[in-house]
């Protein structure tokens, strides 16, 4: 496993991080879930990323289980705030009372001290930036907190903050988790280059577009049972990818993948990662073998008639915005 700095930041993590979303405390049993995180710790992974909002606290719970036997700063640990905890007007956003709540709760379900990035996972709207940046600099203060992230902010936002923090003396953002694949593309036009200039680093979800750039989805046939998109309360979050055209389309990346040796998935993995500003690939993986799969796609560089191959491929679904 190759390791990269997040961001800015000295902190190394490894290319190939492990997500929650989706499977750890919902549709993937205990043991299944803990051996995923296992086999990751084995291949070097280093970066273990979850939310607050998963399975409304269960996924941070699995995590913390799972890494409760391994020396504390051999991992690094990351979740986030934002969506709805509760009912009440207070149990969402990045208000400083739900933040600071959030967090103690978060570092409670996983058994932690501290976690090592801790990401808004959304921009709030309705709380003002400066308390939102002021609270997380407490808790960064307070040792409970390492690193400041956002998910899924406009290089407008992320701008802002990073003014903001500069004017206030404020801790820094150092990471963006954004949505990232061979077909969504979207941030490449202002995150990138804005982050590139800032020293804020991209930790990618959805690098294999929810299981798409597997391979395993089939043009005109129906998703096998036990997939992600056979799940019919998780494939409502793949609307805009399980289509016969971006399945089709999909289909002309198996004969690029076999041409450089590769499978399907590490072929995606690793045409996110050539991307600098990339700091880690967030995969989901519902076994075992999957992350073992996957973390072999650290350290390949794609020829670029590899690259080229996978934009005419690709070339009439690709997202840009
Ligand atoms: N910040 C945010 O708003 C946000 C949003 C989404 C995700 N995330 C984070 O990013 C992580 C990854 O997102 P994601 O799950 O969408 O990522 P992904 O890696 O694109 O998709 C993961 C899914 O693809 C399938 N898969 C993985 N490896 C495979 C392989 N080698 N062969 C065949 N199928 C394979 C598995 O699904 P099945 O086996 O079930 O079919 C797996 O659950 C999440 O866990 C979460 O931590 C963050």
């Amino acid at each position: 496993m190759e390791y990269r700095r997040l961001g800015g930041s000295g902190v190394k993590v490894s290319e190939i991080s492990l997500g929650s979303w989706l499977t750890y405390g919902g549709s993937v049993a205990e043991q299944q879930a803990t051996d995923c995180i296992h086999k990751a710790y084995e291949l070097g992974i280093n970066f273990f990323d979850t939310a607050n909002v998963y399975v409304r606290g269960a996924a941070e719970e699995i995590v913390g289980n799972a890494l409760k036997g391994f020396d504390r700063d051999s991992y690094f640990l990351a979740t986030k705030v934002y969506f709805p905890m509760g009912e009440g007007p207070n149990d969402r956003g990045l208000s400083r009372k739900h933040i600071t709540e959030q967090c103690h709760a978060s570092l409670r379900r996983l058994g932690v001290d501290y976690v090592d990035l801790y990401q808004c996972h959304r921009y709030d709207e309705g709380t003002p930036l400066e308390e939102t940046l002021r609270a997380l600099d407490d808790l960064v203060r307070q040792g409970k907190v390492l690193y400041v992230g956002v998910s899924e902010w406009t290089a407008e936002q992320i701008g802002e903050a990073l003014r903001i923090a500069k004017e206030m003396n404020l801790d820094r953002i150092v990471s963006n988790q954004p949505r990232y694949n061979m077909i969504q593309r979207n941030i490449e036009a202002e995150v990138v280059p804005l982050s590139e200039r800032e020293g804020v680093g991209q930790v990618v979800f959805s690098p294999l577009a929810q299981g798409v750039l597997t391979g395993k989805y089939r043009p005109g046939q129906a998703p096998e049972e036990g997939t992600r998109a056979a799940d019919p309360e998780s494939s409502r979050f793949m609307r805009q990818l399980m289509n016969e055209e971006v399945l089709s389309a999909a289909e002309g990346l198996r004969a690029v993948a076999s041409d450089a040796g590769l499978t399907m998935p590490q072929l995606a993995l690793a045409w996110v990662l050539r991307q600098p500003n990339v700091s880690s690939a967030i995969i989901g993986a519902s076994r075992p073998g999957q992350v073992e799969d996957n973390a072999a796609a650290s350290g390949v560089e794609l020829p670029p008639e590899a690259l080229d191959r996978i934009d005419e491929v690709l070339a009439g679904v690709i997202q840009r915005n």
